[in-house]
């Protein structure tokens, strides 16, 4: 008999090498369909616009992400899977952002939390580090923070913007960081930045340059219509596929084709 095939641990994510394959999910269904293809799923705060049909991620609680989080390892096994940290559960104090990346990886059994922020969440990311807890940072492009950054803009294109990223980078892979996640910036910038930490980084809409990459699951699978980023490459086209579905069958119920006798 085999011995059941062992879940990912922090020690598989290695700098350089082959690139590291993440993607978003937010349901049980969906997880166990990625989670033998890929090396993290990232139960992402994105999930408050592609699942609940929020405007941002702002509105997201700690709740929606333990339930979903839950669900996720629940019917995983193979992918390491991380958390996201919602807006408002960590920014107050370190305690705060302790007590509930603590509930988190209780209430889910995950293997790491993840939160935005650059030098100013250093001592968040310590803090919880120093627990014991995986962390993974978030920055560039932080969604958390789109009003203050006046909407979704790729960050990091002059030399100061650049410059304040890196001093991020640093600050947040000293203060104990495991991965680094890079969202919305250029190429050289996310070479730059990658070459500065001794983590891996994983980029979204940050070029190449990332030892890793993660995409949001519905912007691969096309059933998000609402917005799709520039950077994220469409591998299937489902919204048409679930329509045309939902469409049949409403019309088989209505003209007693369907159930059959
Ligand atoms: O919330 C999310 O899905 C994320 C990824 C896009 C990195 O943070």
């Amino acid at each position: 008999m085999h011995a059941p095939k062992q879940r990912l641990g922090l020690k598989h994510f290695k700098k350089g090498g082959t690139p590291i394959a993440c993607l978003t999910a937010y349901t049980a269904p969906i997880a166990k369909l990625l989670d033998p293809h890929v090396d993290l799923l990232l139960v992402g705060d994105s999930l408050g616009m592609v699942v609940y049909g929020f405007d941002d991620t702002l509105s997201v609680t700690l709740e929606m992400m333990i339930a979903h989080g839950a669900a996720v390892v629940r019917t995983s096994r193979h992918a390491f899977v991380a958390v996201d940290m919602p807006y408002g559960s960590y920014e107050k104090s370190p305690e705060q952002a302790l007590a509930s990346a603590k509930r988190i990886m209780i209430e889910t059994g995950c293997g790491a939390v993840k939160l935005e922020g650059g030098a100013e969440m250093a001592p968040a990311i310590r803090r919880i580090a120093e627990n014991g807890i995986p962390v993974i940072g978030h920055i560039g492009l932080m969604p958390q923070h789109v009003k203050e950054m006046g909407g979704f803009k790729i960050q990091g294109r002059d030399d100061a913007q650049a410059e304040k990223l890196k001093r991020d980078a640093i600050a947040v892979a000293e203060a104990g960081a495991a991965m680094i996640v890079i969202e919305g910036t250029v190429e050289p910038v996310a070479r730059m930045l990658t070459q500065a930490v001794s983590v891996p980084t994983i980029g979204i809409g940050a070029s190449a340059g990332c030892d890793g990459q993660i995409l949001v699951i519905d912007d691969i699978l096309g059933t998000f219509a609402a917005f799709q980023p520039r950077f994220a490459k469409r591998y299937a086209e489902l919204a048409p596929l679930i329509s045309q579905a939902a469409e049949s069958y409403a019309e088989e119920v209505r003209a007693r084709r369907f159930p059959a006798p």
